[in-house]
């Protein structure tokens, strides 16, 4: 992990409100997918606290790119970043996906900007032999472009895509097309891999337990610090332990990818 200042390269709106930026490191870093950074910029007083973005694309060991989406002061903050502006990142941060020997048959599951979590692995997946499919969910076909539409698709690899309006693909949940994969294929050789909000996560847990399958989940916490200290990012997590401190866990160091087995999720609902 290091601690260094950053210079905007780029910061380009692929759709409205769903920027890329892309920014030179002043020293190396190694990125596995999956990883995040936390980011704001240096000129900017507010907000104080620095924003969880995952790396969304590695071009070099000196230039990473970041995929957000606009929703508060942070995220605001960024988005009024030009070329040459400067900026505060901590990274690489959290764990990563892992395809081990286990993946024969990978299903990748992103819902809206949790696809800047996932592009790297399915990059990973597509210079594998493992057989893959993308399933891609937004609410619209703006959002799936704001979510890096283009560069899912430039992968070549089969992807299906729902949008909630219909503007876009299957109308619906991205959840519908993964049931029916595993309904038809079954779901014991395949790996899920999956990013998005949480009850999307919620129930794709759900579909995985139903059909034995393996699901890896990256979760989303509010994050003070990024790296351990402030506790403000823990999920609850199942135990035969009585409950305390041992019952949950934090995003930033344990995770942010978890089984999905692990997480209790009726309980952390209460707090997304
Ligand atoms: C490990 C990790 C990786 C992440 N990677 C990305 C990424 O690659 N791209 C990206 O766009 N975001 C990502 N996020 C989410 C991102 O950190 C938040 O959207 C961001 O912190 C919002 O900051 P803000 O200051 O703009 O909004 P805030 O001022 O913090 O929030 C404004 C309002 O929006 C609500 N809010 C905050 N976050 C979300 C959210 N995610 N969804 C819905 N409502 C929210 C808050 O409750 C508040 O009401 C990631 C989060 C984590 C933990
Ligand atoms: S964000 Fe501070 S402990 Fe996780």
């Amino acid at each position: 992990m290091i601690e260094t200042v950053a210079t905007a390269e780029s910061n380009r709106e692929l759709a409205e409100g769903y920027l890329l930026l892309t920014v030179d490191l002043n020293d190396d870093v190694q990125v596995g997918a999956g990883q995040f950074a936390m980011v704001k910029p240096l000129a900017s007083f507010e907000p104080v606290l620095r924003r969880a973005l995952a790396v969304y694309r590695v071009h070099g060991p000196r230039r990473v790119s970041f995929l957000y989406q606009v929703i508060g002061s942070g995220t605001s903050a960024l988005a009024r970043l030009g070329r040459g502006d400067k900026v505060e990142a901590l990274l690489p941060l959290g764990n990563s996906w892992t395809i081990d020997d286990q993946v024969s048959r990978a299903i990748v599951v992103a819902g809206g900007i949790g696809s800047a979590s996932v592009l790297m692995l399915c990059e990973r997946l597509a210079s594998s032999r493992v057989e893959t499919r993308i399933l891609l969910g937004a609410a619209s076909e703006r959002v799936a472009v704001g979510c890096g539409l283009e560069d899912f698709r430039a992968l070549g690899l089969p992807l299906v895509l729902t949008t909630d309006d219909g503007s876009l693909g299957e109308k619906g949940l991205i959840t519908t097309p993964l049931e029916r994969e595993l309904r038809e294929r079954g779901g014991r050789a395949a790996t899920i891999y999956a990013c998005g909000p949480w009850a999307m996560m919620k129930r794709v847990a759900e579909i995985a337990e139903q059909f034995n399958t393996r699901c890896m989940v990256s979760l989303e916490a509010p994050m003070g610090c990024g790296f351990g200290v402030c506790v403000g990012c823990v999920v609850a997590v199942k135990t035969d332990k009585p409950l305390g401190y041992r019952s949950y866990k934090r995003v930033c160091t344990d995770g942010s990818i978890f089984p999905a087995e692990a997480i209790r999720w009726e309980v952390n609902a209460m707090t997304h």
